[in-house]
């Protein structure tokens, strides 16, 4: 992890063990994580609890998948040096939040998630009417909340758990961030401080609180940002008394929300397993051309002097993700001119991709190869995981009134 403070609050995600990723995965997610481990503190976990609620008929293969995926997350440069990577069942304190969240979540929150009955129409076969599957928005929840995470990128499908979260996160911190002797911290942490100063504070709280004034509310909390010498708890703790609110204990997330292109597949549908028309980053590179050659181009472009029409095109889709302007327009005039022949479109695509899968494929090989590495890797993301985690309980399990063992 980064030694350095993060720029901007810390990021956690987490995907679903699905085994051997695609360009899909590659393009849609990777690429965004690939950047924001170089700007913040990442925390990204393989989400084995929550395959479970969806596939616990037949959990057989979950770990399996788990190590596949996370090798090639490493393979296309995801870096154990800079993120934290791990897998969620390896941090049981995911599970002991997740059940003190859910005393507090309302069914109707649950209920009213889209991807609840979503999911349920469109994975007709299996039975999701389980307790499991309609708490795993505040198991996500507690995923996120656990680590304080400020940014969760995300696919747009996600956006409403995320929502969810802070809805959550609010709920706990007007529960439980009263804390009852708050007074009496505040003048303890008060008493440390220079007399000038917090008489300051005082005016301007009494300002904020009496007359509503903006101003002096702004000033106190810029005085209290600036107390370094205080820790975290006791800045929130003067924060609380000056808005005469609750301690933020759970910290509110904000969606990143994926803004990548959406990589098409074989048929110009969206790359997705299930619709069986993706490039995975392992696939054989001779079976990657091959894919490439056969794929369906302008259905009215039938012979080679028949002009073509890029946007009906699904070979034009790659090109918007792999190809140059100068490319780009290559291919817009060729092909409306009949001047370029399909099989000479495709041929900078195959070497883009190409160039990007080999040495991702190297790097493949050679954890799978040697998959203690990959283990090795996975216990010390748990382990730094699991530090981060416990602070935070420790801190839930005392403002919800359990005794410490
Ligand atoms: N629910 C997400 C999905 O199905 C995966 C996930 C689990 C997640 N926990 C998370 C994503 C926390 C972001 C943050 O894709
Ligand atoms: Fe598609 Fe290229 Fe053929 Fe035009 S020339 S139809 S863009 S493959």
């Amino acid at each position: 992890m980064n030694d350095s403070p993060p720029l901007a609050g810390r990021v956690v995600s987490g995907m679903r063990p699905s085994g051997a990723l695609h360009l899909g995965h590659f393009h849609g997610v990777l690429k965004n994580w690939l950047a924001l481990q170089q700007e913040a503190d990442c925390l990204f976990f393989a989400a084995d609890w929550h395959a479970l609620t969806t596939h616990y008929e037949n959990p057989g293969q979950i770990g399996e998948l788990t190590l596949e995926m996370v090798i090639d997350w490493l393979a296309v440069g995801i870096d154990p040096e800079r993120a934290t990577i791990f897998v969620q069942s390896h941090v049981p304190e995911h599970a002991e939040l997740h059940l003190l969240l859910s005393m507090i979540t309302p069914l109707g929150w649950l209920e009213r998630v889209p991807t609840y009955k979503d999911q349920q129409e469109k994975l007709k076969e299996r039975d999701l009417a389980t307790y499991g599957f309609l708490g795993y928005p505040v198991l996500q929840s507690a995923d996120i909340l656990i680590y304080h995470g400020s940014r969760v990128p995300v696919g747009e499908d996600q956006v409403a758990h995320v929502e969810l979260t802070r809805e959550i996160a609010r709920r706990f911190n007007h529960l439980f961030g009263r804390e009852p002797d708050l007074a009496a911290h505040v003048h303890a942490i008060l008493q440390r401080l220079e007399p000038a100063a917090v008489a300051r504070f005082q005016t301007l709280r009494q300002r904020h609180q009496e007359q509503g004034d903006a101003e002096a509310l702004a000033a106190a909390r810029q005085w209290i940002d600036g107390l370094a010498a205080l820790a975290a708890i006791d800045r929130d703790r003067l924060g609380a008394h000056l808005e005469g609110g609750a301690r933020q204990i759970l910290t509110e997330p904000a969606a990143l929300l994926t803004r990548s292109p959406r990589l098409p597949g074989m048929d110009g549908q969206k790359m997705s397993k299930s619709y069986g028309n993706t490039i995975a980053l392992r696939e054989p590179l001779d079976q990657v051309a091959q894919k490439l050659r056969t794929m369906p181009t302008d259905p009215a472009r039938v012979r080679r002097a028949d002009p073509g029409e890029p946007t009906r095109c699904p070979v034009w889709s790659l090109h918007q993700v792999y190809s140059d302007a100068t490319t780009q327009s290559w291919v817009k005039d060729g092909c409306r001119s009949a001047g370029i022949g399909c099989v000479e479109c495709k041929k900078p695509l195959m070497e883009a991709v190409t160039a990007e899968l080999a040495p991702i494929q190297a790097r493949a090989q050679e954890l799978g190869a040697d998959r203690g590495q990959v283990e090795a890797i996975l216990a010390t993301g748990a382990e730094k995981a699991r530090a981060l985690a416990g602070e935070t309980m420790g801190e839930v399990r005392r403002v919800m009134g359990l005794r410490a063992p």
